[in-house]
């Protein structure tokens, strides 16, 4: 029985199968997770997540009561409960409802042709999100010290925190969304009866948190507007006979734990390689999960726009574009990734020369270069349609070397606090986004050292343990 609990779609640790037949754990990938790894290593949190896989259900299935034995591997060091969720439900609540559906509505990423049919598959999917999110509730219901607090994140548990209440009204709930919150008149595109049980779910937790106020303004405009019996005061909502207090919580990086893991040599292996790469030119990089609102085909559009209209970059910048897969079961990801790599072979067919290459796209991920690159980088292009945060924007200032200029979008949680020194840009305008990067190579050293230095302080101003802890504080 733990005295805290966090509760996630994604745990700390993901396993394939080795090519000897075993089974071995990775870290896994996001900002949920990049948050959060840090925190829970070692301490009284048990971390209940989902088998994402077959191999994380035979990792599952061999643990007692889920609780896996991570000893000899590098996980972090969390207590890991992870839930053997059967693959359809699982599918149908990950998949379709939480990343096909959820994700679109939060990032208004629906196109005409694309919205939302909510039709009697999509009623049965939600069968299952509502389902493996009772899964989850059971779990934690399960593992709670009485009082305990349990801490449950993102879109995938909308439900979970009333469903829990129900279970164990002695616990002390938090929500917590890593996404932006999308506005009422995005959000009521969802059927009116998913409308209340996405926001009374969440209103059965005693807090929910935010990464920004403007996403927990967002919440609160649609409790105010779309959830019937629902009374808003200030940063309150009482709806069913409870008080919900909604909260901000910035998450930044962990300034001397990433500086030491970029001090490692499996990253200054990579960065000889790069820096060979690269060729004393000037470097533009970008690090996402090819994810459909990183906007990495406009931020190569730009690029492209650059080169077009400045022709005295030719010959003299390299742009590196690290776009790791992402959910590759959607058919919108694949064709998504698609038009990422389409556009990346026009522009360098438009422009490389038999000793320039303009632009180097890489797919496979890898953590020790993504930290490499940061630290070569004269310029970090973070163009998101709609991000929660985005802590590359955080992590690339904290690891430069001689100070890199970094263009953001304004539609980034982390806008919020790095607009005084980042070049921010509308992610929809490509030819303002081409301007952006043409500043920011032309930013003279002492300035952009001296702009990437209150970046890092700003960055790191709120680290993950502080982030976690004022969500645990929250709820006394
Ligand atoms: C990003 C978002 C999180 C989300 C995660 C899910 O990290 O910031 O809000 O939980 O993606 O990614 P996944 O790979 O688990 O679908």
């Amino acid at each position: 029985m733990s005295r805290i609990v966090v509760a996630s779609n994604r745990g700390p640790v993901s396993f394939s199968r080795s090519e000897g037949g075993g089974l071995t754990a990775r870290r896994g990938g996001g900002g949920l997770v990049s948050g959060l790894a840090g925190v829970a290593a070692g301490t009284e949190v048990l971390w209940v997540c989902a088998a994402l896989g077959d191999a994380d259900r035979e990792a599952a299935g061999r643990a007692p009561d889920g609780r896996l034995d991570l000893a000899g591997h590098d996980t972090g060091g969390a207590a890991v409960r992870m839930l053997d969720i059967p693959a359809p439900t699982f599918q149908r609540a990950y998949n379709s409802v939480a990343n096909s559906t959820l994700w679109f509505v939060h990032h208004l990423l629906y196109e005409t042709p694309r919205a939302p049919h909510f039709d009697a598959r999509f009623r049965r999917d939600w069968q299952s999100y509502e389902a493996y999110n009772a899964a989850f509730a059971d779990a934690v219901a399960q593992s709670a010290e009485p009082g305990a607090k349990a801490v449950v994140q993102d879109y995938h548990l909308s439900l979970a925190p009333r469903m829990l209440r129900e279970r164990r009204p002695d616990l002390r709930v938090a929500h917590f969304s890593h996404t932006p919150w999308a506005p009422p008149e995005y959000f009521r595109m969802l059927p009116d009866d998913l409308v209340i049980a996405v926001l009374g779910g969440i209103l059965g937790a005693d807090h929910a948190g935010f990464l920004t106020r403007r996403w927990a303004d967002a919440f609160l405009a649609c409790c105010d507007q779309l959830l019937p019996g629902a009374r808003v005061e200030d940063r309150d909502v009482t709806y069913a006979g409870r008080t919900t207090r909604v909260g901000v919580h910035g998450l930044g990086v962990d300034g001397r734990s990433l500086r030491e893991r970029a001090a490692r040599p499996d990253v200054a292996e990579r960065r000889e390689a790069l820096r060979a790469q690269v060729g004393g030119r000037k470097l533009i990089v970008r690090v996402d999960r090819t994810e459909l609102s990183k906007n990495i085909v406009r931020g190569l559009a730009a690029y492209r726009e650059l080169l077009a209209t400045h022709p005295e970059w030719h010959g003299r910048v390299v742009h590196l574009a690290f776009a790791y897969p992402s959910r590759t079961d959607l058919a919108e990801y694949r064709a998504y990734t698609e038009a990422v790599h389409e556009t990346a072979r026009a522009i360098s067919e438009e422009f490389a020369t038999p000793d320039w290459d303009p632009l180097i796209v890489q797919v496979n991920d890898d953590y020790p270069r993504s930290l490499a690159a940061y630290s070569l980088a004269d310029v970090l292009l973070v163009n998101p349609i709609r991000d929660g945060m985005n802590l590359v924007a955080k992590e690339g200032p904290v690891l430069s070397a001689d100070g890199c200029a970094l263009v953001l979008s304004r539609e980034a949680g982390a806008a919020a606090e790095l607009a005084d020194d980042a070049l921010l840009v509308n992610p929809y305008d490509v030819s303002k986004t081409a301007e952006a990067l043409h500043h920011a190579l032309l930013m003279p050293p002492g300035e952009r050292a001296a702009r990437c230095g209150r970046l890092a302080a700003a960055a790191t101003a709120l680290p993950p343990d502080r982030w976690f802890a004022g969500q645990l504080d929250a709820l006394d």
